[in-house]
């Protein structure tokens, strides 16, 4: 990957004195072909995809159906029906955990190192509809415990009806393997629903190949617009799943007193959507799949091996997860003694050194609370970044901890 040329491309990356953005994987920033479709939607056809006929209508319908067949292509996605827009990866997991039905009693499993978008929709339904929420417990260096996996598989026997976990946590890092994974709860005959939040923008992701029904992406930390997000479905599955957002776009026709569905992805897009997300959604897509994702992930791994080598040694600090930072990803989250505060850290890298990383528990209180820790502090790579700017973390939060010690 040639760096200066691509980091050219993102203005955030190109002011006097850049910052080291080291927060990706919250959001990540934005190509310059992004802003301009953002800007060219409201400034050349800002009308209502969908629905208008109108020359700005359908320039709209056109590039949104742009947008879904790119994303199509990206994941491998049979048809381009089964790439629904969503706000986020949030909405695409609610989508899916209140769209289907359940019986009291049916067994879903998830990890013990969830986004609350993956535990909390859950546990609405254990407590809604009787369901029974049950968590997969991790080795203690957080990677996956297959066995501990097979055997609560077996134990629930019939009951089992979804598992549902993040390919790759954004609390450390780790990678999950879905495909055995998916073997497994398919031979208990479950459904496999996959959490792409942090997977889809670091590394090559084949629905098909990985046999699973849905996948959850987050379009903001795959180089597009806020607000934006996915759900890719088996075809089959969105058609008969109930769309949590009903109204305008949603249905084939309605009467008085009834409805007539129309199918996917419509039938859960409804209300006026994003357009200019969606249209920019195509060309942060585009962008992405000139990349080699498989040294995207490459790069990353090599800047984690820096900030962890860096920073293991520092006392008072822990890695979350295996010592190996190739087995984290661009992810390095450190949790802290009680004597090192995280934000007033994540404050100060910023504030001395331009270095933007993450403090807090990222959205995981559950693996949080359960060890009884505070949160973490949490340093993210992307393919943009540089050693410079790695190496700037480790120097920065070393002086930091030994001015707080
Ligand atoms: N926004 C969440 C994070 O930063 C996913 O980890």
């Amino acid at each position: 990957m040639d760096l200066d040329k691509l980091r050219a491309d993102f203005p955030a990356l190109c002011q006097d004195n850049p910052v080291a953005y080291l927060d990706n994987a919250c959001v990540t920033l934005r190509p310059h072909s992004v802003i301009n479709a953002i800007s060219d939607y409201y400034t050349h056809s800002p009308g209502c995809g969908g629905r208008s006929v109108h020359r700005y209508g359908t320039a709209v319908s056109k590039s949104i159906g742009k947008s879904r067949k790119t994303l199509a292509g990206f994941f491998n996605a049979p048809s381009v029906n089964e790439i629904v827009f969503t706000r986020n990866a949030t909405h695409s997991l609610n989508q899916v955990a209140k769209g289907l039905h359940w019986d009291k009693g049916d067994i879903v499993l998830t990890t013990d190192r969830e986004h609350n978008s993956n535990l909390v929709p859950w546990l609405q339904l254990e407590e809604e509809h009787g369901i029974d929420h049950r968590v997969v417990p991790s080795k203690d260096d957080n990677t996956f415990d297959m066995e501990a996996f097979e055997a609560m598989c077996s134990e629930a026997g019939d009951k089992l009806r979804m598992v549902s976990m993040s390919q790759i946590g954004n609390l450390d890092g780790v990678q999950v393997p879905i495909r055995q994974i998916t073997k497994i709860a398919k031979d208990h005959g479950a459904l496999v629903c996959v959490d792409g939040a942090q997977s889809a923008p670091h590394m090559p992701v084949d629905v098909q190949d990985l046999g699973i029904d849905f996948f959850a992406f987050s379009i903001h930390k795959m180089l597009g617009p806020s607000g934006m997000g996915g759900l890719w479905g088996r075809e089959d599955l969105l058609n008969s799943m109930r769309t949590i957002q009903s109204g305008g776009q949603t249905v084939k026709t309605s009467h008085y007193d009834r409805v007539e569905w129309a199918k996917t992805p419509s039938k859960f897009e409804g209300g006026l959507g994003h357009f200019a997300g969606m249209m920019a959604t195509g060309e942060a897509i585009d962008y992405l799949s000139k990349l080699n994702m498989n040294e995207v992930h490459e790069h990353e791994i090599r800047l984690n091996q820096i900030m962890s080598r860096g920073v293991k040694d520092l006392d008072g600090i822990t890695i979350i997860g295996p010592d190996d930072a190739a087995k984290r990803g661009g992810i390095c989250s450190l949790l802290l003694d009680e004597s090192l505060p995280a934000h007033d850290i994540a404050l100060l890298l910023d504030e001395v050194s331009g270095v933007m990383v993450r403090s807090g528990q990222h959205c995981v209180h559950s693996w949080f609370n359960n060890r009884g820790y505070n949160g973490s502090l949490r340093a993210s790579a992307y393919f943009y970044n540089t050693e410079e700017d790695v190496k700037r973390f480790v120097d920065t939060f070393s002086e930091a901890v030994q001015a707080f010690q």
